[in-house]
Parts: C-alpha cells; structure tokens; sequence
C-alpha cells in the first residue's frame, strides 16, 4: 500500500457533479418523480431496450458513480462496490456505466457491503481499465478482518478484503489517512470526532496498537471497530458549496460534513448524501442528530442504505424541503 505524500492541501473544485446510485437495498420501479430547486432528479424505471432481460436490482450494500467536470475535463470514480459482484455488475452494465473511463475506485471503509464486489469488478473490467488504476482507502487497517459479535455464541468472521487479489488485477491501493486530492473529488482523511456522535455497535476487529488495549488485554481479544479507516468523499461545488458523501457513517454523518469542513476550508453545506447510520440509533439520538444537521443548514439531504426509516421520515417531517429520495439508480446532480 502506498502512503499519500504530506502536503499542503487544497481542495479542487468542480462546476458540477453528478452521482449515480449503483447499488442499495432496494429498487422501486414506481418511484414518484421528485423535483428540487438546487438538484436536478433523476429516477430510472425501466432500461429502455433492455426490458426482456432484466431490472435493475436492490441488494445490502452501497456503490455510488461519481462523476464531475471542471475546467479541465471530467472526473469519474466509483465509489463503494456493494455486497457481492453480481449485483453490482449487473446493475453498472444495465446504467451503462463504462469502465475504461473510471479514473479511480474509492473505498468509504472495509465493510464487506461497501467492498463486497470489488474484487469481482476489478477482474472483470481490468483489461478494459486505465492501467495504472488505484484504490483509494482511508487508511493502513483496511485489510483486517472483521468479526460479527453475537448474544447467542462466539463473534464470526465477516472476512477481508483480499489484498493479494487486488495485487494480482494491479491495483494500487493508496493510503489516505489525511484529506487527498482527486481530479475532482477530495477525501477526507480520518474523520474527526468532535460532534455529540460516537460509533454505535457494529463489527469486532483484533485490536491494534491504536486500540490502547494492554498486552495482557489483547491476547485473544476481540474489541469494538472504531473505523480509523474511514474516510467521506467530497466535492466543492463552484457557487454551491461543500457535497458529502458519507457512505456509512459508523464515525457519525455530522463528524464528516465537519471534517470535510476543516480540510476544504468551505464552510457552506450544500449537500449531503449516504448512508447516516441511525437505524439502529435510539430516539434521543436521533433528535441529537437532527438538530446538528439542521444547524449546518444544507440545502440538499439524500439518505440512503443504513440511514434508516425513521430518520429518514424525521427529515421529512423536519426539513422537507430539503429532502431527496433515492432509489437504486437515481441520479442526482448538482451545481447545473
Ligand atoms: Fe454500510
């Protein structure tokens, strides 16, 4: 893995963005259509041509095509690779998404339904790809396997993301543990944790050095993921503002809109988008989070994957005019 130089960072902006919803839980062929004054709706129903062979498809999992144009020329990266292969180069084939022209494959944090498909992708699309192709991680912990605790007996391997095969398809992974510039989008780096959020319960990992956990104390022991490894994906959106795409938010949506904050310098939320992780959150938690989000004021909202229906219905109840619904497949774009 190759460590991203330190230097001064300056976030690139772009004239506009589009981000196309690949892969999600769900696919609503009767989607109502949507309009907002600050992004341009777009909800696919039916693949025109391609209606005898198949829908688009819904399965656990993320995977969003990002792409923008600035002065230069265009920018296009997928972003998350979903739970398995299938689903995910189905539905890429089906939106006529190309892969010859993705510039770089970006990974939100090492959950198998944001990496789940990703080797499958890279060997069936490596020889159509650029050749110097590289994954952009958040950080040197990403290939660690994952555990899934559980009441009943004893945590389950969740698996890893399989370093050598990535090696072998000659993708460079780069370590991005502070904020990096992209030809159009800029990650994070670590996320911050400066807001009320903490990391709900979720994966088990072996602890680290970093999980300040004493020699006697990590022999044998499996302890709480705390996602130093995960970073957001941004855009500056010239005359619009900051774009989040948080993902999966295990280190809080409201941490990401605030760490991209601190490294771009903007301080203007125009969107935000991902999943906010608050399905397994409890009420307070929930009213916690949306007075932080209404106090950053973004024009555009769009949740999705582990968001959660309640959250998402509190947003409708609470900033409804600034909620976008999504639906595996919508695109949505900002900036125009
Ligand atoms: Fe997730």
């Amino acid at each position: 893995m190759a460590l991203t130089a330190a230097k001064p960072f300056q976030a690139p902006t772009v004239k506009s963005l589009s981000v196309r919803l690949v892969v999600d839980s769900y696919f609503d062929q009767f989607m109502p259509k949507q309009t907002h004054p600050l992004c341009h709706i777009e909800h696919v129903s039916r693949i025109r041509g391609r209606e005898q062979e198949a829908t688009l498809a819904g399965e656990w999992g993320l995977s969003l095509h990002l792409e923008s144009e600035n002065t230069v020329g265009k920018g296009r990266f997928l972003l998350d690779f979903g739970y398995t292969p299938e689903i995910l180069l189905r539905n890429f084939d089906l939106l006529g998404i190309e892969a010859d022209k993705l510039d770089g494959l970006i990974l939100s944090h090492a959950h198998r339904d944001h990496y789940g498909g990703l080797v499958g992708f890279v060997r069936h699309h490596r020889d159509a790809m650029k050749g110097d192709l590289k994954l952009y991680a958040g950080g040197d912990l990403i290939f660690r396997e994952k555990w899934l605790g559980s009441r009943e007996g004893e945590p389950t391997s969740w698996g890893a993301l399989d370093e050598a095969a990535l090696a072998a398809a000659h993708v460079e992974t780069v370590c991005c543990d502070h904020a990096h510039a992209l030809d159009g989008p800029f990650t994070t780096g670590m996320i911050e944790r400066s807001s009320f959020e903490h990391v709900l319960p979720n994966t088990l990992v072996e602890p680290t050095p970093a999980d300040h956990f004493s020699e006697a104390e990590r022999r044998g022991k499996l302890v709480p993921d705390r996602h130093p490894d995960e970073h957001a994906t941004c855009y500056v959106v010239e005359g619009r503002g900051l774009v989040v795409v948080s993902s999966c938010s295990h280190s809080g949506f409201i941490n990401a809109i605030k760490t991209a904050m601190a490294v771009s310098g903007v301080s203007k939320l125009h969107a935000v988008l991902g999943g906010f992780h608050l399905g397994v959150a409890p009420p307070d938690y929930l009213d916690h989070a949306m007075a932080e989000l209404k106090a950053l004021d973004p024009d555009v909202v769009v949740p999705m994957h582990c968001t959660g229906r309640a959250f998402t219905a509190k947003i409708a109840a609470e900033m409804p005019d600034r909620l976008v619904l999504a639906n595996t497949g919508s695109r949505f774009t900002f900036g125009v």
